[in-house]
């Protein structure tokens, strides 16, 4: 070991960070995350104000430009995303490998991903990412299932044609709406570990493909999006409300974590949880089935509960996660594709971040305390 401890200060005064916890690395007009009053700000929008209301399509503008578009300029944005929904064909070729090879599709996201080729122009690139990341995902699961991809349909909006490529089937207005409403919600979210890394790729000239398809693989950890809807297991182990609390204190007693509970920095009820339950609901009795919602408010209730005895004080609430699962399976998706779904969403603020990182012109490159000897000596092969 050195003889320097770690926690001493490095070269500048800069303080030993983990986990860049308390670290400000970087100014954004995208969103604000507030922990402690449970509030999630979009581009000036409370989330509350817009996810419900605004189509994805005018949620990207809003991102990428600032401002809402008007009649006109949405008009626009919607073309120029269905113009760039086909893949290319070395993106096809990838998948049916990868999907022949047994892989999640989060791994074939990442890979055929790979395959769009960056124009040198990083609006042309985020365009191109956004509008193909449904196509891709759709695709995989069909050709999953052994069955055709579904051509993309230029008429459809986003959203539509997301569920439409999945199934073969033009969706309901409120399936529109509660797709709509998911991507909205989860559109940007802070200085998150996926936008983190796509603002790093960004910030060293990199192009914004590369950008998106690393933020791809920091989405897929189970410390960020790659918890596959555990929330959601628990929810089908329990089946009925009588049985919320026994399952829930039997795993309580053992120590485990109830899934959909509890978050780094909201100590309050995730305000995207809100959003997301009144979307399930609405879905949930036009469309699902609604005995499993009420099903799960009940465990929810309990849960929270429960919570406040074992674990006092600890402010654990409701995150994302409960009702995402909830929604995403009322629309029909397996729960292989939700984390697949979140970057179908998140994308939207990958690229406004790669964006804005770019006006800042500025290499994100932070430092390292070294911890290791300093000196030693080399030792030939034969000595070893
Ligand atoms: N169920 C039971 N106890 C919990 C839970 C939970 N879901 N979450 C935290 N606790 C307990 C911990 O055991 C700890 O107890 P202790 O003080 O007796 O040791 C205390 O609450 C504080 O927990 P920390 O680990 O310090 O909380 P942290 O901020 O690190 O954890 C996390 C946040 C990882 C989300 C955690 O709450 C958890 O594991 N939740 C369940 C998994 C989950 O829902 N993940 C999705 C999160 S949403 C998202 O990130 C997109």
């Amino acid at each position: 070991r050195s003889e320097r401890e770690p926690g001493v200060e490095v070269s500048g005064g800069a303080a030993f960070a983990p986990g860049l916890e308390g670290v400000v690395a970087t100014r954004t007009r995208l969103s604000m995350v507030d922990g402690a009053a449970g509030r999630l700000v979009i581009a000036g929008f409370p989330v509350e104000e817009l996810a419900g209301r605004a189509s994805f399509e005018e949620t990207l503008y809003l991102l990428w430009n600032g401002v809402l578009p008007d009649a006109g300029r949405l008009e626009g944005l919607r073309g120029d995303l269905a113009a760039r929904r086909a893949l290319p064909e070395a993106a096809g070729e990838v998948l049916e490998a990868a999907v022949a090879g047994g892989a999640a599709p989060i791994d074939a996201l990442r890979m055929a991903a790979g395959t769009l080729a960056p124009s040198g122009n990083d609006r042309d690139d985020a365009l191109t990412s956004v509008a193909a990341f449904p196509t891709i995902v759709a695709a995989c699961w069909r050709l999953s299932q052994g069955r055709e991809p579904v051509e993309p349909d230029p008429g459809l909006s986003h959203a539509a044609n997301y569920l439409y490529m999945l199934s073969g089937e033009v969706p309901g207005e409120e399936r529109v709406r509660a797709l709509e409403t998911y991507l909205n919600t989860v559109s940007d979210h802070g200085m998150n570990a996926s936008t983190f890394a796509a603002r790093v790729i960004s910030s060293t000239g990199s192009d914004l493909i590369s950008a998106v398809v690393g933020a791809i693989g920091a989405l897929k950890g189970p410390l960020h999006g790659g918890a596959p809807g555990p929330a959601l297991d628990v929810v089908f182990e329990i089946g009925e409300p009588g049985r919320a609390e026994g399952v829930l204190r039997e795993r309580l007693d053992r120590g485990e974590r109830l899934m959909g509970f509890g978050h780094r920095v909201y100590k309050v009820r995730d305000p995207r949880a809100d959003v997301l339950a009144g979307a399930a609901e609405r879905l949930y009795a036009s469309d699902a089935d609604e005995e499993l919602y009420r099903l799960a408010l009940e465990v929810e209730r309990t849960a929270l509960r429960l919570l406040e005895e074992y674990k006092p004080g600890r402010n654990l609430d409701t995150n994302v996660e409960f009702y995402t699962a909830l929604l995403l399976h009322g629309l029909g998706l397996p729960t292989g594709l939700f984390t697949p779904t979140f970057a179908v969403g998140r994308v939207a603020g990958w690229t406004a971040h790669c964006l804005e990182q770019r006006e800042t012109g500025r290499l994100i490159r932070p430092q390292s305390e070294y911890v290791g000897p300093e000196a030693r000596k080399w030792v030939p092969l034969e000595e070893r």
